[in-house]
């Protein structure tokens, strides 16, 4: 009896004790699965961050309850479906944060008609809840991270794709837009509107630090990592446009790679580039405005990659099985890079954790300096070695302090270290100087690279260069 009950519970998704069928799932089944995992598992919580446009559409029904920012649907509606952007938090303690415990996050099928993501994150959830308290490695790494997947950024496109390997029917969201060139760039000024789908992208980052991320896309094999734009600055390098932090996005996207049987053999598709390791800079294999990695690396102060998982954009089902053998343990392995470098807070002179302040490595100029979050704590991912670090905040002195770097993965822990600041006997703090400027703004960036480059390209302009190289470069 209980048997049946279940097994009606869970519905088409899951076949009892085998775990989660290889086939693709569309919306409405994915949101029951994972609505099922949110009331099975108590390590995790599921929330929805907002919805894609074709949900829009579907809002004027009368089926739809406003409850402040929350709203409720029911499975349909009309003809239309709800569509929520939802989210899987899993961790020890998934509802809220906890304090020295860092949020990762995975994001599939932005592009709508690029799927094998999709498929892999489901798989990803079914392995991890499976795991908890019985594999060391899950354990280890839910107990020390909280992690956030969130199985399809754009379910409106893949609802409307057409399981073609090269075709772009599906790759954009309801209006049209490709989401993957929306988000606000550093290095073009641009005044487009934001789709749903990236604001809540963009608000999500403002509800948690998170630290580390990869963007699931199709198309290629390879392991590309930002910069994806330039105004060909400082940051313009033999081709590629690198970041202060250059030395650990290499290694990240080498962690995906070697771990992946087959990426780092590079050229794995017969028509793409031979990419060495089977990693890229962004900017260096097709330059791109407006994309989510920059966003996330630049303003999030999350650094995040983008994975190019099959050659086929939308393989057939039979192949599915051995996309997750070759990428189950390198999404594992990338997990736990999220425990590189130094954690802790800044502390003012009452010992009191502060907002805001800089804490800002030398040598690694980023565009928007990290600053500490509303919990007065920072994450900064490095490499072993020795690095000195500046703490600013007004009223205090300025700290330098060098830390000694150990391999925080290895014990899953970065090494946690808390900067404690000491008043400035010097200056009085006074009302304008207690709090620094609000979060980097656009045109602070843009003042900063205006400062150390030739001048900036109007969005139009990058438009014009992607364009062409578009042109030449298959859409991924
Ligand atoms: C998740 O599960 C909790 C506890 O069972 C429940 O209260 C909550 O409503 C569920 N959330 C969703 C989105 O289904
Ligand atoms: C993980 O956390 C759970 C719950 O607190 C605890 O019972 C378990 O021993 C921990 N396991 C590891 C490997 O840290
Ligand atoms: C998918 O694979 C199965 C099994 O290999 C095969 O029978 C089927 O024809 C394939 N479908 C397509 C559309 O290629
Ligand atoms: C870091 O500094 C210590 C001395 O403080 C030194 O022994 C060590 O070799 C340095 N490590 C690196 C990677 O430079
Ligand atoms: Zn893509």
């Amino acid at each position: 009896m209980f048997l049946i009950a279940l097994s009606l519970c869970l519905g088409i998704v899951v076949s009892a004790g085998v775990g989660l069928e290889f086939r693709y799932h569309n919306s409405l089944e994915v949101e029951k699965y994972l609505r099922n995992v949110n009331n099975t598992f108590g390590f995790t919580h599921l929330h929805s961050i907002g919805k894609s446009v074709e949900d829009r559409h579907a809002t004027s029904s009368s089926r739809y309850i406003e409850q402040g920012s929350q709203r409720q649907c029911g499975f349909t509606v009309g003809q239309t479906q709800c569509r929520d952007l939802w989210v899987l938090i899993l961790g020890k303690n998934p509802t809220e944060h906890q304090i020295g415990i860092p949020e990762f996050k995975y994001v599939g099928n932005m592009h709508g008609n690029e799927v094998v993501g999709r498929v892999l994150l489901l798989q990803l959830i079914d392995y991890l809840t499976r795991g908890y308290l019985k594999d060391q490695l899950v354990t280890r790494l839910l107990n020390s991270t909280r992690v956030h997947i969130l199985v399809s950024m754009n379910p409106d496109g893949f609802e409307s794709s057409n399981r073609d390997c090269m075709y772009s029917q599906g790759r954009f969201n309801k209006n049209g837009v490709d989401l993957n060139r929306n988000f606000p760039d550093a290095f073009s000024k641009e005044s487009g509107t934001r789709e749903m789908e990236v604001r809540a992208i963009i608000d999500w980052l403002k509800t948690e630090s998170f630290v580390l991320s990869a963007n699931l896309h199709g198309g290629a094999v390879v392991a590309s990592y930002p910069y994806d734009n330039s105004n060909k600055g400082a940051e313009l390098k033999g081709g590629s446009s690198i970041t202060p932090d250059n030395d650990v996005f290499v290694h990240l996207a080498k962690t995906y790679s070697y771990t992946h049987t087959l990426m780092h053999k590079g050229d794995q598709c017969y028509d793409s580039k031979d990419f060495t390791d089977g990693i890229t800079n962004g900017y260096n294999w097709y330059p791109l405005p407006g994309g989510m990695q920059d966003y996330n690396y630049v303003w999030g102060q999350c650094l995040e990659i983008t994975l190019e998982l099959s050659c086929c954009k939308f393989p057939n089902e039979s192949e599915l099985p051995g996309f997750w053998d070759a990428n189950r343990d390198a999404l594992l392995a990338y997990m736990q890079q999220v425990h590189l470098g130094v954690k802790g807070q800044v502390l003012d002179a009452d010992g009191k954790p502060v907002q805001n302040s800089l804490v800002e490595v030398e040598g690694r100029p980023n565009l928007c300096p990290f600053r500490t979050d509303s919990n007065g704590e920072y994450y900064r991912l490095l490499l072993p070695g020795n690095y000195t670090f500046k703490v600013t905040y007004p009223g205090h002195r300025v700290l330098m302090e060098t830390l000694a770097v150990p391999y925080g993965p290895a014990s899953f822990s970065a090494l946690s270290h808390d900067f404690r600041l000491e008043r400035d006997a010097a200056t009085t703090p006074s009302p304008g100087n207690t709090h620094p400027p609000e979060s980097c703004t656009s045109s602070q960036v843009w003042e900063s690279l205006e400062g150390h480059s030739p001048g900036l390209v109007s969005w139009g302009g990058t438009f014009v260069l992607v364009l062409q190289a578009a042109c030449s470069t298959m859409l991924l």
